[in-house]
């Protein structure tokens, strides 16, 4: 096991491994670090799509068009022309390494996502993620990459904003060990896990975001967290956007299909802050379904969709809706509610991926080159990971590292830490306070903000805090050891969300302020930028970059 690598990376998911491809390329040592086996990531749940312009009616300028009013105009244009230039090419990439994308005669067969022009969300046998997560991990075996599973980092060492690497656990020997980097690249993935009703697994818990917070980079708009119309009632399970695409409509108790009143051109596919949106308004004006066992609901109906085509095009939802609600689609409606499911903000980088922190760069949904702005478009996370990945590993591998002598103090308090917590033999509260954290965040961080919620929320969190560094651990399983860290990450990101959400007084894309309804680009046609300082969460500003389309109404 090597301890001194020039590329260390944190995260096995498609942002991870494909930086880790590129990396290997230009350096001889690249290792990555994972907290759980490769197969276990969250990229592996993905089924929607992944964006690419390949029919002849569209075109990189309307994938970038798109992608910029589906993100509310705060989208940085610059980075948005990065993600769609580079699209096609991590495609081929792709189709190199092994992936076998849906096909009628050598043309990619797509389907249209929310807030799309074109049908231009490419699959492969409607398990996308997974079948990416596959073929990279082949193409990692046979490479000089080195994979260790189940580390799982606890810290970044950074001295005079130069990052020197990572301090991290195994979580099945409890052994310790700082491991070194000429560059490190974060790539852990989302955040879903502080919200109780999510789409995310429950490893979800906003590692990197709470590592580059506490080694003092910046991170940017963090108050935009996305909830995706359509998850099953009770599970949270998500039901996939290509539903809406294939056919299937929303409807309220009144039999109507409501969307038609927010969204008249569009329906089903508008963006997914407005469909959201429309489902709780439509919920909170008495017109959902009511279930005594997981309350308010709208239906998600597929009658209309030929059996035939069903089967062809949405046999996974299928079988999703069969067993975790025992119902057919092709005869019975399914109750569905918004669930939590991206994060659009995350650790600043610029288009090279490089982070405010020298020697660390970040890609994926931990990090934000701006891409997504204030709403996110269906099938252009995975792109993402992609594009940025690649050029994370490529950034980092020629990371001119000047500096790599330096005095190392973070390694003795952790391991004393460690020691303390598998020793100490009190009874825990890990998960009351983690409990209590997310439904919090869920209730007042949620789909609809405003002020007292916020500064409720915000409150609440400082005083969680409070008894979290109260409390000891006890015992000594890997489980609770893991849950320990995770938690302190996500009390961490929980409270910038908080205070960055409180900072926005407008509404745009998924934030939604109760107080400032409305968009107000004059005041905040802006990035909201949160670090840590010694007083807690500090608030700067930087401006949206726009080089070609000027903000207009957002109508769909
Ligand atoms: O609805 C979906 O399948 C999700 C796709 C995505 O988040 O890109």
């Amino acid at each position: 096991m090597d301890k001194l690598v020039d590329v260390l990376i944190i995260g096995s998911g498609i942002a991870g491994q494909r930086a880790a491809l590129e990396a290997i390329l230009h350096s001889d040592k690249v290792t990555i670090l994972s907290k759980l086996p490769v197969m276990d990531s969250h990229s592996i749940a993905a089924t929607g799509g992944i964006n690419s312009a390949f029919s002849t009616t569209d075109s990189n300028f309307d994938h970038f068009a798109d992608t910029i009013k589906g993100s509310d105009y705060l989208a940085d244009q610059d980075a948005v022309h990065k993600l769609v230039d580079g699209s096609n090419d991590e495609i081929f990439f792709l189709e190199q390494i092994g992936v076998n994308f849906d096909k009628n005669d050598d043309l990619f067969v797509s389907a249209k996502l929310g807030g799309a022009k074109f049908a231009r969300s490419l699959n492969s046998s409607n398990e996308i993620g997974l079948v990416i997560m596959n073929k990279l991990s082949k193409a990692i075996d046979n490479s000089n990459v080195s994979v260790l599973e189940n580390w799982q980092v606890l810290d970044l060492i950074v001295k005079d904003n130069r990052c020197f690497g990572v301090i991290a656990l195994n979580t099945n020997t409890f052994e310790l060990c700082e491991f070194r980097s000429h560059a490190t690249i974060l790539a852990t993935g989302p955040a879903g896990f502080l919200y109780r009703n999510t789409t995310n697994s429950n490893v979800c818990t906003g590692d990197g975001f709470a590592f580059a917070y506490r080694a003092g980079a910046l991170l940017k708009d963090m108050e935009f967290i996305q909830f995706h119309p359509t998850s099953i009632l009770g599970s949270n399970v998500l039901v996939t956007e290509r539903s809406r695409s294939v056919g299937a409509k929303l409807f309220n108790n009144r039999g109507e299909r409501f969307m038609k009143k927010y969204a008249p051109d569009n329906f089903e596919l508008a963006p997914r802050d407005i469909v959201t949106r429309s489902i709780i308004n439509e919920i909170n004006n008495g017109f959902g379904f009511y279930d005594n066992q997981y309350g308010n609901y709208v239906e998600l109906s597929f009658l209309d969709i030929d059996t035939d085509v069903i089967d062809e095009k949405l046999s996974d939802v299928k079988k999703l809706a069969l067993s975790s609600s025992n119902i057919d689609i092709c005869n019975s409606p399914l109750k569905v509610i918004p669930a939590q499911h991206y994060m659009m903000g995350g650790i600043m980088i610029n288009i090279d991926c490089q982070t405010s922190i020298d020697g660390l760069y970040a890609a994926g949904e931990c990090s934000c080159s701006s891409v997504h702005g204030a709403n996110r478009l269906g099938g252009n996370s995975l792109i993402e990971c992609l594009v940025f990945g690649k050029i994370a590993g490529n950034r980092a591998s020629n990371y001119n590292a000047t500096n790599n002598s330096f005095i190392f103090d973070m390694f003795s308090s952790y391991s004393l830490l460690v020691k303390n917590l598998l020793e100490s033999n009190k009874s825990p509260n890990i998960d009351s306070i983690s409990n209590k954290l997310r439904t919090l965040m869920t209730s007042n961080v949620g789909i609809c903000r405003d002020k007292q919620s916020l500064n409720e929320a915000i409150n609440t969190i400082q005083s969680l805090k409070h008894k979290f560094d109260d409390s000891s651990i006890y015992k000594i399983s890997n489980i609770d050891i893991c849950n320990y860290f995770e938690l302190l990450n996500m009390l961490d990101i929980s409270e910038i969300i908080a205070v960055s959400s409180l900072t926005r007084e407008e509404s745009r894309g998924s934030h939604y302020r109760l107080d400032f309804p409305l968009r107000d680009d004059d005041r905040w046609l802006k990035h909201i930028l949160i670090n840590k300082s010694i007083n807690g969460p500090n608030i700067s500003i930087e401006k949206v970059v726009i080089n070609d389309l000027e903000p207009a109404s957002r109508k769909y």
